[in-house]
């Protein structure tokens, strides 16, 4: 009993401060308290799978012929229906077996990722603000994340000739993310020809995470496969956890350049053992079944962004109505940093927002809101934060 010494590990001790551990107390305190607290925190989407996808999960799920271990690559239906998608929405021809891997969601591919293909001292060039698991996984992996401002006087686009010589020498992958969380920020014309011509000149690896690809309101968002010269550099990742609201099932797929996704595949066959078929089944159903459910859900996600942001707008917030995905963030008011506006919404109006420095410290100057909500409580939390005479 007792006695032994456990210690975490280097990489767990050294992780960045948890920012959102001091909102998360005060959220828990607010939820003792029985506070009715409207949650524009998460970007998880509130609305169902549709009921196709559910179905075919069922069906496939009775089917004892998908019970067994997975490929490690994902079904052949499923790189299939994944290479048809790109095809049909980005035109964008992929050969589904050597182009196209099925992962374990978005997440986990872009985690597993580095593993393949970053050595002890590479440099990894990672945006901040950014989803955090681009630079934490270069760390586990052995790497150093250099870290590309994304401002809003340049669109929240990385400035790529300030990359210093030295750092891009040392660089070995680039991540890119448009529509961008937590910016929703979009690529402008000709940001992916200058992403593909610095990736050539210092040879660096492109992975461009698309996991808000069909959240828009505007023209569809671009692959940057669709750059001439892309597919020679680069990556992408994919996801059907928001398009199709399928958070907890855990699917998506990488595809592009073929040493890229095989690379990423032979960390994945040392890791994982793929992902349950019947999951592929059901996704193979969404991509390749109607997509006038999707079209639904973007025309209710753009009036519930129109009741927060012209709400906010109206009550004086410098609020930056997005184009795409489901985040807006609104600029802190003067004297206020991210965190303690953030305490401010919770503890004072029960709006639950993030701050954008959890994402970065050049989030700072802003708050992140999600429509993850509907428009009857995304209407409340304006008159709420309006109350606040901020
Ligand atoms: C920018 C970005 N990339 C990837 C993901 C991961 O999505 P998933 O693993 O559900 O595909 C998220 C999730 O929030 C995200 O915000």
């Amino acid at each position: 009993m007792g006695g032994m010494k456990i210690e975490l590990a280097n990489r767990i001790r050294e992780l960045p401060p948890y920012l959102f551990a001091h909102i998360d107390a005060l959220k828990n305190e607010e939820r003792k308290k029985g506070r009715d607290l409207i949650d524009l925190g998460i970007g998880d989407p509130d609305l169902p799978t549709h009921p196709h996808i559910v179905e075919a999960l069922a069906a496939a799920a009775r089917d004892g012929r998908n019970h067994r271990y997975p490929s490690y690559v994902g079904m052949m239906e499923m790189r299939k229906a994944a290479a048809s998608f790109m095809s049909a929405r980005f035109g964008v021809s992929l050969d589904p077996v050597k182009e196209v891997i099925c992962v374990i969601g978005s997440k986990e591919a872009i985690a597993h990722f580095p593993f393949a293909f970053v050595n002890p001292g590479d440099v990894v060039l990672c945006p901040d603000p950014g989803y955090p698991v681009y630079a934490t996984l270069t760390r586990f992996a052995g790497g150093e994340p250099y870290f590309l401002p994304l401002r809003r006087s340049a669109g929240f686009l990385p400035d790529l000739d300030a990359v210093p010589a030295e750092v891009a020498r040392r660089a070995k992958i680039l991540w890119i993310n448009y529509p961008n969380n937590p910016t929703a920020a979009l690529a402008a014309p000709g940001f992916y020809e200058k992403v593909v011509a610095f990736a050539q000149k210092h040879d660096v690896i492109v992975a461009s995470d698309l996991a808000y690809s069909e959240m828009y309101y505007e023209s569809p968002p671009p692959s940057f496969l669709e750059t001439p010269g892309a597919r020679e550099v680069g990556i992408e990742f994919h996801s059907l956890s928001k398009t199709y609201n399928m958070t907890g099932w855990r699917v998506g797929w990488a595809c592009g350049n073929e040493k890229l996704v095989a690379g990423l595949g032979q960390v994945k066959t040392n890791v994982d053992s793929g992902c349950f078929d019947a999951i592929q089944l059901a996704a193979v159903a969404a991509l390749t079944g109607d997509q006038a459910a999707v079209a639904a859900q973007r025309a209710i996600y753009r009036e519930r962004r129109d009741v927060l942001c012209g709400g906010l707008a109206q009550a004086g917030f410098d609020v930056l109505t997005p184009k795409a995905s489901f985040y807006t963030l609104v600029a802190n008011p003067k004297g206020l940093t991210s965190i303690e506006l953030t305490a401010k919404l919770l503890t004072e109006a029960g709006v639950v927002a993030t701050p954008a420095t959890g994402f970065g410290p050049s989030g700072e100057g802003f708050v992140r809101l999600t429509v993850c909500a509907d428009k009857a409580r995304l209407a409340e939390a304006v008159e709420r934060i309006k109350a606040l005479r901020l």
